[in-house]
């Protein structure tokens, strides 16, 4: 498979640096003649100005970092292949989800959230699965996770809930226990969390491979067909080697001798050959259905459990090529919620409606300005013309005389036509600023995951939580949290009482009551290595 090139193989040897000529030459392309003595005045000094590729060297050195993802700093990077089962012109107009022939090159950045850009791979943190299609139609991302939920139901509140997870501003320490307080905090007063810290403190939060991970687009978003009939889709990807994940203790030891354990894995996996595989399927829901479900589709707190609508395979992804340089790749590759093609569209999720702000927001920081869609890895395969201009680091040269529409004078004026058409979606109520009702309820998913838990995977999770909770100093927070737990399950909230030496929430007995098993992957359980 690697021998066969794809579009977006071809299209980066435009920007590849030869191997092939070893003349050293600055950055002007004049040749160099001693890089290991900058230019002297006598033997002993003092160094002369005069000496540019002193200079330029050394500017350059110092300009070498930008600067890391505010969140999801750590990631590895691969490109694939992403292939069609079966047709899906009922739902969409995607072109690359309609064409079977279609081989539709990625790239694909996995992460954890919390740390920094070195830190551990193997902590306890959700993980990011986000995936660039560059398709003929434009440039369409799935900017997922590994949990199909999330901590907050509107975006307003993410710089709180990340202020909270990192570590505290005065000195920066990740792992200090006041640090578990913030964090601990934050859920304790924010209980539309507590779906999500079920997973988080569940064996899902420590992958044993990305290879054996699953990805979730979180959202509910919309599929839109040709004749503008609108349907409800959830993403998920599955890892055809199954769901594993490792143990504490063996995350322990991991991290002391391998921090770049799952980076390494999926590095060494593809150079051997053994590609990682991940099928791409989709829960649909009709418009009719809307609300048909006990939660609200626009919560991105709650799953659609597969009970209700069943996951549908159409398509695999198959990573197939490590990246050649990690700046020009990995760091610098921008994904974004807001990157859809025709045929795909939003919902008024509002979680998903702050990240369409967010993200093209960041990367305008972080990569430097409007032009970051010309770096390579950005780049579309798909022809780009319009009368944007200017800016810093402006790659293009645009033959055009004029950059206004409308426009007679340019014979070569970009027309809009054909387009991406947005969905006509309903807009409900007058008032503004209110959370709808229908997002109220907190508890009841988080109770169907610790109901869907084997015996074993229930102690892994009280386990989690008597780590985390043990670390943190105040002892409200603990009781706060406690009784949270109890309103999801009693038997989670004595067991983590017990474990504290606190007292039962509720002043409840431990029940030993059986829960019915409840499959939300269709996918192995999480299960040890070893
Ligand atoms: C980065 C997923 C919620 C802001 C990322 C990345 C992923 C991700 C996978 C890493 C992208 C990469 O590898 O480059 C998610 C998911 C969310 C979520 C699944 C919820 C369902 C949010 C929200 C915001 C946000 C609510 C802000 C309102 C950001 C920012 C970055 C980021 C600023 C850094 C992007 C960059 O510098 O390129 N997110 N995120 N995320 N996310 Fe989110």
């Amino acid at each position: 498979m690697q021998s066969e090139r794809d579009a977006k193989d071809r299209q980066l040897d435009e920007h590849r640096v030869p191997l092939d000529d070893h003349t050293m030459t600055t950055d002007q392309g004049i040749p160099v003649d001693d890089t290991d003595n900058s230019l002297k005045a006598g033997t002993r000094g003092p160094t002369l100005m005069e000496d540019f590729h002193f200079r330029e060297k050394i500017t350059r050195f110092d300009h070498e970092r930008i600067p890391e993802r505010v969140v999801h700093a750590r990631g590895s990077g691969a490109y694939g292949i992403f292939e069609l089962y079966e047709p899906l012109g009922e739902y969409t107009c995607a072109e690359f989800l309609n064409d079977t022939s279609a081989r539709t090159p990625t790239f694909v950045r996995f992460s954890t959230v919390a740390g920094f850009r070195g830190s551990a791979d193997t902590v306890r943190d959700v993980r990011g699965f986000a995936t660039k299609f560059y398709t003929s139609q434009g440039n369409f991302d799935i900017v997922g996770n590994n949990i199909p939920v999330f901590f907050i139901q509107d975006g307003i509140k993410f710089p709180d809930f990340v202020h909270a997870v990192k570590p505290e501003p005065h000195w920066e320490i990740p792992q200090a226990q006041s640090a578990h307080d913030t964090f601990w905090d934050f859920i304790q007063l924010q209980p539309e969390s507590l779906h999500m810290v079920m997973w988080v403190m569940s064996d899902r939060a420590i992958p044993r491979s990305y290879r054996m991970m699953q990805g979730f687009g979180v959202h509910t978003f919309r599929l839109v067909n040709a004749q503008g009939q609108g349907t409800f889709v959830k993403w998920h990807w599955r890892p055809k080697l199954g769901t594993y994940s490792l143990v504490w203790d063996e995350v322990l030891r991991i991290q002391g001798n391998d921090p770049d354990f799952n980076r390494r894995d999926l590095w060494e996996a593809i150079e051997r050959g053994a590609y990682p595989e991940y099928e791409l399927c989709v829960q649909l829901v009709p418009e009719s259905r809307e609300h048909d479900f006990d939660f609200d589709l626009l919560d991105p707190t709650k799953i659609i459990p597969e009970e209700q609508v069943p996951l549908r395979p159409i398509g695999k992804m198959t990573l197939t090529r490590n990246p050649q340089n990690f700046h020009a790749e990995t760091e610098q590759v921008a994904f974004h919620t807001a990157n859809v093609v025709p045929g795909i569209d939003f919902t008024n999720d509002p979680l998903l409606q702050a990240r369409n702000f967010s993200y093209l927001d960041t990367q305008l920081l972080r990569l430097g300005g409007p032009n970051f869609t010309q770096i390579p890895i950005n780049r579309p395969i798909a022809p780009v013309r319009n009368d944007q201009r200017d800016g810093f680091h402006q790659h293009l040269i645009h033959e055009s005389r004029t950059s206004y529409a409308p426009n007679s004078i340019s014979g070569g004026c970009p027309a809009a036509r054909d387009g991406y058409r947005h969905y006509q979606e309903k807009v409900e109520g007058t008032k503004i600023r209110r959370r709808s009702p229908s997002f109220e309820n907190h508890y009841s998913q988080a109770t169907l995951f610790w109901n869907s838990m084997a015996d074993w995977e229930k102690r892994h999770i009280v386990a989690a939580f008597l780590f985390e909770l043990g670390h943190v100093e105040r002892p409200p927070i603990k009781q706060a949290m406690v009784a949270h737990l109890g309103r999801i399950h009693p038997d989670l909230g004595a067991a983590v009482a017990q474990g504290l030496g606190l007292p039962a929430p509720g002043g409840g007995q431990v029940h030993s009551r059986t829960s019915p098993a409840l499959s939300m992957t269709g996918q192995p359980r999480s299960v040890a290595t070893r």
